[in-house]
């Protein structure tokens, strides 16, 4: 038997070869029956013709139920009309072997769903063809990720999901009794392990699950969703940016490369992709600011102009960016943050502390932030008193305070968003179908 995966299909023209996938979707009529097989790597159109089969197996064939699991055996014809992914080619069936006939009350037909209902059976809804393509598109993204990374001279450092405090805002803290050791919480980020990490490996990233108790329901938060975050020694604001923006630039090239065929069934514009690379647009805050201004002194819309408000010392909303990152077709660097709006460890702008050394990417398209980082505090009488004000306990911070007393030297980091990331490259909306199970505020289910 000369098992194939529907990946591969091209690579297959002429041959018999077999297919073990799931049926997921049946048409037909009259001496012909049309099966649209998924094998995990693609999708398949398979052709029954009853003039070629014995009676049952054509009958089989013929009322399948979508979902059941076979395995089908037949030979590989071009046909440029054929539907699936990648399409182009499909099976004229020889034989055929039922592993199991699906029940007949499948809750997922090929319709679009209400986000509640797709949500509940996301067990089921992963196998439509339209989160399979986000999906794979993800997992490409995170190899792209570590492949850069690992071949870029950073060695992984995994750092604690369990932590003894907050590190970016005491409002998103998920805790959790820790024995006698009273309080812990899940990591909001691993930063602060890895600013002790660059003094013995220098260049480092860690890459896991992070959590965050985020209490308001948006389109871009999840409260566990997953970051890469490098960390480099002897590294400055400018320098950050260009190791972001060839980062950022070798994931999108990656994903055009290999998963041309789900960013295309996804509707995706690739055109717009296509134009990450090189070196991205860098302006100030303060420039952004007065951009944003002269775009909200132009809006007629008043709910829109209402949202768009903006003043200096002001973090920025989804609407900001999303009018911000409008004006440009690449990813957009914004530098120099008000202190207020950023965590406690960013290092003050020379001569204006009001203003901090930090950087977040707005990805193009109104996509908004995926990336934020920043250049790290050096002073350690700074930093504690930085501590204090954002009502951080001492005592949990003493080791991370010693970083700067042996060997201390100018680090960057940042921390890119996966689930973001995969929204702007597959152009989805909603951050919900980034991640096989998403957990949101709403839901800890399935
Ligand atoms: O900007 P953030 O909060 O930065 C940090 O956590 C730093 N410690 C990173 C670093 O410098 N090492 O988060 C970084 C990125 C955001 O740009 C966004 O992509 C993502 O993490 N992110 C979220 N993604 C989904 N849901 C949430 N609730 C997120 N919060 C942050
Ligand atoms: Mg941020």
């Amino acid at each position: 038997m000369n098992i194939i995966r529907i990946h591969d299909i091209a690579e297959h023209e002429g041959e018999e070869v077999t297919l073990r996938g799931w049926v997921h979707k049946r048409t037909g009529k009259g001496k012909l029956a049309f099966l649209l097989i998924r094998d995990g790597s693609g999708f398949a159109q398979c052709v029954a013709f009853k003039g070629d089969l014995d009676e049952e197996t054509f009958e089989t064939i013929s009322h399948i139920p979508q979902e059941s699991s076979v395995i089908i055996t037949g030979t590989i014809r071009k046909d440029d009309r054929a539907p699936g992914l990648p399409g182009g080619f499909e099976l004229g069936v020889s034989a055929l072997n039922v592993v199991q006939s699906a029940a007949l009350d499948y809750p997922m037909a090929l319709k679009e769903h209400g986000a509640d209902f797709a949500l509940d059976n996301r067990h089921f809804w992963i196998r439509m063809q339209s989160q399979w393509a986000i999906l794979r598109i993800r997992a490409t993204i995170i190899s792209a990720v570590r492949e850069w990374l690992d071949n870029n001279g950073f060695t992984l450092m995994d750092t604690p999901i369990l932590t003894p405090a907050a590190a970016e805002g005491t409002t998103t803290l998920f805790e959790t009794e820790y024995f006698d050791e009273g309080k812990a919480y899940l990591a909001q980020t691993g930063q602060l392990y890895n600013e002790a990490n660059i003094f013995a490996f220098g260049k480092v990233y860690c890459f896991g699950p992070t959590f965050r108790a985020e209490k308001s329901k948006t389109r871009r938060h999840l409260t566990e969703f997953w970051m890469v975050e490098p960390e480099i020694a002897f590294c400055d604001l400018d320098e950050l940016m260009e190791v972001e923006e060839q980062f950022v630039s070798h994931i999108v090239q990656r994903v055009l490369k290999e998963n041309r065929p789900e960013l295309e069934s996804l509707g995706r514009d690739i055109s717009a992709l296509e134009k990450v690379e090189g070196s991205f647009p860098r302006i100030s805050y303060d420039k952004a600011v007065e951009m944003i201004k002269e775009i909200q002194a132009e809006t007629e819309d008043p709910e829109e102009k209402e949202f768009l408000e903006i003043e200096w010392g002001m973090d920025f909303g989804a609407r900001h960016e999303t009018v911000l990152t409008q004006q440009f077709e690449k990813p957009v660097f914004v530098y120099g943050y008000p202190t207020q709006v950023k965590a406690f460890y960013m290092e003050p702008m020379p001569g204006r502390p009001e203003a901090c050394k930090s950087v977040d990417l707005l990805a193009p398209e109104g996509y908004g932030e995926i990336i934020g980082g920043s250049e790290r505090m050096s002073d350690p009488d700074l930093l504690l008193q930085r501590l204090h004000e954002h009502g951080l306990p001492e005592e949990s911070f003493k080791w991370y305070l010693e970083l700067r007393k042996f060997g201390s030297v100018p680090h960057s980091g940042f921390g890119m968003g996966i689930e973001r990331t995969v929204a702007w490259i597959c152009g989805t909306d909603h951050i919900r179908e980034t991640i096989p199970f998403p957990r949101t505020i709403k839901r800890v289910y399935p």
